[in-house]
């Protein structure tokens, strides 16, 4: 969710979002949702501040409860279900993780939202994403963020980054990205499941990605890699 003036959640933005989700379940395809939590609380942030580290981490995850249900409603308010699930036990709010429950809402075309990252301190939302998207078998992991893919230098402060379209695990894991972690792309290689780095905020992207368009960066196996430059793959 993007950064608004006040650094709280900005509803366009969700707006917008919630919009983009809407047209995907049209497409027929489930989806499962794993949110931050930066824009209302940085953990890693505050505890750079001198709060301790796992308390700053469980007040993020509870900031990604908040965003949850801001999407929640914004998604529902478009004519769309959608189940909240937590990994922190908060069931006055929604109900607890439960992946066999979550697998039977994507199965009667709701979108679910998990909520509060894996519930442990010190793993990020991007594990969080990672971790659910193994559990519920998906096809893939799409990380729609504020840059429009992987590059190999910060692309805000060097004009000559250069762009991957195609990266593989290892390599990622290698070069210390900063766009995702490497726990998060370990569990991706571990799994075979591949990642898709994208820009959030350009209209209609969520879209284009799930319908196969190759753009942003792809994150995946050598041997796909090679498959697509050899044309196998679209
Ligand atoms: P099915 O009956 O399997 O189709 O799913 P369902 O989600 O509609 O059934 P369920 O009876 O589990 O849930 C009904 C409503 O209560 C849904 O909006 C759930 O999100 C909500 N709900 C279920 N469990 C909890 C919980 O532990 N806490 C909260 N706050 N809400 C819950």
């Amino acid at each position: 969710m993007g950064p608004s003036s006040e650094d709280s959640i900005n509803v366009d933005a969700v707006n917008l979002i919630a919009n983009e989700i809407k047209e995907i379940r049209e497409l027929g395809v489930d989806v499962a949702i794993v949110i931050g939590g930066g824009n209302i609380f940085r953990g890693v942030k505050i505890a750079a501040k001198g709060i301790n580290r796992t308390t700053a981490d469980y007040m993020g995850m509870l900031a990604t409860v908040m965003n949850s249900l801001a999407l929640q409603d914004a998604i529902e308010k478009i004519g769309v279900p959608t189940r909240v699930q937590s990994a922190i036990a908060i069931n006055e709010i929604s109900e607890p993780f439960i992946g066999r429950k979550a697998a039977r809402h994507l199965e009667k075309g709701r979108v679910v939202i998990f909520a509060a990252g894996t519930g442990n301190p010190f793993f990020t939302t991007d594990t969080a994403a990672v971790l659910r998207a193994v559990e519920i078998s998906a096809g893939a992991v799409l990380k729609a963020t504020k840059v429009d893919g992987i590059y190999d230098k910060d692309p805000m402060q060097h004009q000559d980054a250069v762009k991957f379209p195609l990266i593989s695990f290892e390599e990622a894991i290698i070069r210390k990205l900063k766009v995702m972690d490497s726990t998060a792309i370990t569990m991706c290689m571990d799994n075979n499941l591949p990642i898709i780095v994208f820009d959030l905020f350009e209209r209609g992207n969520i879209k284009r990605v799930v319908q196969g368009e190759l753009m942003g960066t792809l994150v995946t196996s050598e041997q796909n890699i090679n498959l697509i430059k050899g044309g196998t793959v679209k």
